[in-house]
C-alpha cells in the first residue's frame, strides 16, 4: 500500500472508481442519437467506469455503457461492487453517490464533502476532503494515462459499427478496445510511486 494511502486510511482503500467518456460517431438511429447525447460534452459519447488500485493498476474496467445513464447508475449496474470485502474503503468523486450500495458489502465510500447547502464544512470534513483529494490525484493520473495514451479513446468520433456486438460474441469491439487499453496500461511502469 503507497504510503499516502496508508497514512490516511491504513490498509483499507480497495479501489478508486471513475467515470470516463468517449466520443462516438453521431448515430444514425433517432432514437440511439438522444440517449447517447451527452448534455455535458456536448457530443455523443459511450461511458466506461474504471476502478484503480492504490498502487495505480486498473483492476476494474466496465463495458461501454451507451445511453444517458449517471455514475451512480453504472456502478451499481456493472457488478464491481460485487467485489468488494467488509471492510473495504471505495473512494470516488462527487456525484458517486453510492454509499448505500457499498454499504451492503459492509465497505464503506469516501468521497469530498459538499459544500452545498450548507455555508461551510466542518473541520473534520475539510480533513477528510484533503486526505481524499490528496491520494484521489495520483490515481487520477491513472485515469489520465490511459485516456491520453491510446489515441484510440481520444478519437472524436469511434465508428458506430464499433459499438455493435456480433451475434455469438459478447463484447462490442469499443468494449474490447477498453480491455485492452487498460491491460496495456497496467504493463506500464506505474505513474504512482510507492515510497
Ligand atoms: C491489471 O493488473 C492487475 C494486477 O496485476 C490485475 O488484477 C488486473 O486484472 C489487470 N487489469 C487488466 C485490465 O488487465
Amino acid at each position: 500500500m503507497p504510503m499516502g494511502f496508508r497514512q490516511a486510511f491504513g490498509c483499507r482503500v480497495a479501489v478508486i472508481v471513475d467515470c470516463f467518456e468517449v466520443f462516438i460517431e453521431r448515430p444514425s438511429n433517432l432514437l440511439a442519437r438522444a440517449q447517447t447525447w451527452s448534455n455535458y460534452k456536448h457530443h455523443h459519447t459511450v461511458t466506461f467506469l474504471i476502478g484503480v488500485a492504490p498502487q495505480g493498476y486498473v483492476t476494474y474496467i466496465s463495458c461501454a455503457w451507451r445511453g444517458r445513464v449517471s455514475d451512480k447508475q453504472i456502478t451499481i449496474q456493472s457488478g464491481l461492487l460485487k467485489n468488494l470485502l467488509p471492510g473495504d474503503i471505495v473512494l470516488a468523486d462527487r456525484g458517486f453517490d453510492i454509499g448505500d450500495s457499498v454499504g451492503f458489502y459492509c465497505a464503506s465510500l469516501k468521497m469530498p464533502a459538499f459544500t452545498r447547502g450548507k455555508s461551510q464544512l466542518s473541520a473534520y470534513e475539510v480533513e477528510e476532503t484533503r486526505k481524499i483529494a490528496n491520494v484521489r490525484i495520483r490515481v487520477e493520473r491513472v485515469i489520465g494515462l490511459v485516456r491520453r495514451k491510446y489515441q484510440i479513446l481520444q478519437s472524436r468520433a469511434v465508428p458506430i459499427e464499433h459499438m455493435l456486438t456480433k451475434p455469438g460474441e459478447a463484447l462490442a469491439l469499443i468494449d474490447k478496445i477498453g480491455v485492452i487499453c487498460c491491460a496495456l496500461s497496467n504493463l506500464s511502469v506505474s505513474v504512482v510511486p510507492l515510497e
